[in-house]
């Protein structure tokens, strides 16, 4: 039996992990589950999965979940408590579903302890690459990729070719506003935002899909998950979601990764790898699928995406920029005090007024995401015409 840990176990990662955990009851137990302020339902899961250790982002809300429970379970809370699950002893598989930056620290200090890390977080990635990427390697520790594109990579690489990739291909839906002019997208509000055609998921990465934001971010993760310069990265547009990426190598050789809409399958191979386990999932049905189809990005009515890019092939403390700039642009949409179409302005703006380091540590990731913040406040209020 694998002994799983989930961090961020309510949201919709985290309740897809439970999902598939349900779908082999002899081959997972989950031993630890950690949320933000989702107090109820956490109670729910600790009933149902009896984890021995449980922690929630706010020291305010043990008490309320304490009362809802019969036992007198241990809770541990706050940035300490997700270190603490992070690094538990006998843990076989941490599984990062946390959103945006909260989930860096514990990250590395789940590699620090040699633990195989499953790893949906992609902010993590884009904000300390190099760290983790060092951690995983110093310390024998696996990352295994959750996010769907990643994972379909993951398995379309040969060990026995690595030399021979020509490039790696991520594919994107183009979200719900991909026929959308400029004009009509300076209209969309937070509630045509957080409707994805293909995809159910948490509403930051739902806004970041539909501006492409969230490709970027993945172009990003992908560069430092698998070693391969931003040139030899390529998006392109599928909005039917069945080829979830694929890999070209130097013979004209593309091999592709396919499936359902599903983000339990990436998830399930994360905690199964290497072995492809039956399940009770829906499959492809080929006769229901009328066309793929494929197209070149549309960088003008996205900058988000060019600007990911720039910021990766800029290095150093740039993507960190564009992580927190994005981060709280789009908290800036969701509470309506911005428009849409500003979010890759602002984070355009920012990144234009920092001067990438290359040398850099924990404590400088922090700030400089701090720092991102204020200045994409700052803006935000300085930028007249929001919704
Ligand atoms: N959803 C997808 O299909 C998908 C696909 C690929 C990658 N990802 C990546 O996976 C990550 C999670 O995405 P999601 O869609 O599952 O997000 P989500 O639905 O918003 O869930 C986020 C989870 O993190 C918890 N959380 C937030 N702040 C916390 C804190 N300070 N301490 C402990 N827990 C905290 C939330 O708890 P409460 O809800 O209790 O507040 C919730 O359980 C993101 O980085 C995303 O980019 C998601």
């Amino acid at each position: 039996m694998k002994k799983i840990v989930i961090l961020g176990s309510t949201g919709s990662i985290g309740k897809q992990t439970l999902q598939v955990i349900d779908e082999f009851p002899d081959k997972f137990k989950v031993i630890g589950l950690a949320a933000g302020s989702n107090v109820e339902l956490m109670a729910s899961q600790i009933k149902k999965y009896k984890p021995k250790y449980v922690s929630l982002s706010l020291e305010k809300n043990v008490g309320i979940l304490k009362d809802m429970l019969d036992n007198n379970i241990e809770v541990l809370s706050g940035a300490n408590g997700l270190l603490e699950l992070a690094q538990i002893d006998e843990a076989d598989i941490i599984v990062v579903a946390v959103n945006g930056i909260h989930g860096l620290r514990p990250t590395l200090a789940a590699l620090d302890k040699g633990k195989t890390v499953a790893l949906a977080n992609k902010e993590t990635i884009v904000t300390a690459g190099s760290m983790v990427m060092e951690k995983s390697r110093q310390n024998g520790a696996k990352i295994l990729p959750v996010d769907s594109e990643h994972s379909a990579i993951f398995q379309c690489l040969e060990e026995k070719n690595q030399r021979s990739v020509d490039k790696l291909i991520l594919t994107a839906s183009g979200g719900p506003f991909l026929n959308y002019s400029f004009e009509e997208l300076k209209r969309v509000t937070p509630k045509m935002a957080l409707s994805h055609p293909n995809w159910s998921m948490g509403a930051k990465i739902t806004v970041d899909c539909a501006g492409l934001i969230n490709k970027g971010l993945e172009v990003i993760e992908a560069h430092w998950l698998f070693k391969m310069p931003y040139e030899s990265i390529e998006v392109v547009v599928h909005p039917q979601s069945v080829i979830h990426s694929m890999v070209q190598y130097d013979d004209g050789s593309v091999l592709a990764q396919l499936g359902c809409a599903d983000m339990r399958i990436p998830i399930q191979y994360a905690l199964t790898y290497p072995m492809r386990i039956k399940n009770t999932f829906p499959k492809l049905d080929f006769y229901k699928i009328n066309a793929l189809t494929f197209e070149k990005p549309n960088l003008e009515k996205f900058p988000g995406l060019a600007l990911a890019i720039e910021a990766g092939k800029v290095g150093g403390t740039m993507t960190i920029v564009y992580n927190g700039a994005n981060e709280e642009a789009v908290h800036l949409f969701l509470e309506g005090k911005i428009g849409f179409t500003e979010i890759p302005q602002i984070i355009g703006r920012v990144m234009f007024m920092h001067k990438s380091l290359e040398k850099y540590n924990l404590d400088d990731i922090l700030e400089i995401d701090k720092w991102s913040r204020i200045k994409a406040r700052e803006i935000s209020i300085s930028i007249k015409g929001g919704i």
